[in-house]
């Protein structure tokens, strides 16, 4: 069984090739032609062109969602008028997944400005609970499983006060709520715990189907989590529904790709460091290769998946295609200089990659064939940069997105004081 902690993700695996002049020369799937060979020129042609390479994600590399036959109920457990200091309004809802007589429930945290009516939204999963993303004291500590970590103070797979604001830096609440954006977050263990159990727990357990090799994985799991969340965001008059903009980091970022690419209600994405199966190009094989992911976490990815392992050449898509699928909208990949396991030049690759899909609607992508140096955001339709530093989600990496859904969302920026 594989049980990842947090404090694990910085490390930089041994083994992996980080030579760029070992990167084999490879000839990407061709975006913009269709499975029979016919050049994509227009919106309409591209529509259908759209759904071939979706149905090769689906089928091939993340697996496809069964059929939801249960009832989702929202439930609001806490309320506060005044938290970050006066800031912002935050509640905790339940929601209760419930399919006949099984039941799972998942906890979302909600930021939202004071100073607005409806709200626009980053939505974005945790890795270690609703509790470790702030220090205040009254947001309840998930009572989900949890992976064991030592820093943590985690030992029998259940979150204490130990853990209480223990990732905070990677959500900059006084940032966000102050530009005007409210944040809703929550653990993704929640819809599914992260290791392989061989599918049975997390929300799993409230669906019957038989699985194959082409049934979902985790990242397919937490996608769909994302958007049952979306569903309920809608309902909430408190917020603006037409601007949710979901964001991950790494393999939370490989999430917010195909929850961006398979439920069009979001508005924007945002891929912080999603390396392989996430923004990076797999043919590259730099840093993490597809049979290594599908070795050390089996249970990501569907079945079919693992027939590329050490064949990334025969794969019938590539990473730029899967950021080409949320073309119109606003897109952002970025990378970390030290992070060479994610593939940060293949990170900026896929971006790039995905332009064309931009341009059959008028719009601009990076605006630059060559990757940036480190703090030089680019992109217009298309986002990306190269933070200086370590595999993790900083305070200068939200700047970015911040910036970036100000300049794609104009009505949401915050006006007072601006
Ligand atoms: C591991 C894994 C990556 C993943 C990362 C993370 O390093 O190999 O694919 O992105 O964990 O989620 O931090």
């Amino acid at each position: 069984m594989m049980i990842t902690a947090t404090a694990s993700l910085n490390a930089q695996p041994e083994g992996a090739n980080y030579d760029e002049s070992k990167v084999p020369e490879y000839i990407l799937p061709a975006l913009l032609v269709g499975n029979d060979g016919s050049a994509v020129s227009g919106r309409q042609q591209w529509e259908r062109r759209r759904k071939e390479i979706y149905d090769l994600f689906e089928r091939e590399v993340y697996g496809a969602v069964p059929a939801w036959r249960g009832k989702i109920t929202a439930t609001e457990i806490s309320h506060r008028q005044d938290a970050l200091g006066g800031l912002a309004l935050r509640r905790e809802i339940r929601l209760r997944m419930q399919n006949g007589d099984k039941s799972r429930d998942v906890f979302l945290l909600l930021y939202l400005p004071r100073s607005r009516k409806a709200a626009p939204v980053f939505l974005g999963y945790n890795f270690s609970g609703n509790h470790t993303v702030t220090a205040e004291k009254d947001v309840h500590i998930s009572p989900s499983w949890v992976a064991n970590n030592k820093e943590l103070g985690i030992t029998d797979n259940r979150a204490t006060e130990a853990s209480r604001g223990s990732r905070a830096s990677a959500w900059p609440l006084q940032d966000i709520l102050s530009r005007g954006y409210g944040v809703a977050t929550l653990y993704y263990g929640d819809v599914d715990p992260d290791f392989d159990d061989g599918f049975k727990n997390g929300v799993h357990a409230l669906f019957d189907q038989p699985r194959d090799s082409a049934s979902w994985g985790s990242i397919a799991t937490w996608a769909w989590g994302l958007s049952r969340v979306m569903d309920y965001l809608e309902k909430d008059p408190a917020v603006n529904a037409k601007e949710v903009f979901v964001i991950g980091h790494s393999r939370l970022g490989k999430t917010a790709l195909w929850a961006g690419a398979s439920d069009r209600r979001f508005a924007m994405v945002i891929s912080n460091e999603s390396g392989c199966g996430g923004a990076a190009i797999s043919r590259r094989k730099f840093g993490e290769t597809v049979s290594r992911i599908n070795t050390s976490f089996p249970h990501w990815f569907c079945d079919n998946f693992k027939k590329y392992n050490d064949k990334e050449e025969t794969l019938p898509v590539d990473q730029h295609e899967l950021i080409a699928l949320i073309a119109p909208r606003p897109v952002y990949v970025a990378s970390a200089s030290e992070d060479l396991w994610s593939d940060p030049r293949g990170e900026f690759l896929g971006a790039k990659n995905a332009e064309p899909a931009y341009r059959l609607f008028g719009l601009r992508g990076l605006k630059t064939d060559e990757m940036p140096a480190p703090e030089h955001p680019v992109g217009d339709f298309i986002g990306y940069h190269l933070r200086t530093g370590k595999h993790d989600i900083t305070r200068y990496d939200w700047t970015q997105y911040l910036n970036f859904a100000d300049r794609h969302f104009p009505g949401s920026a915050a006006r007072p004081g601006r």
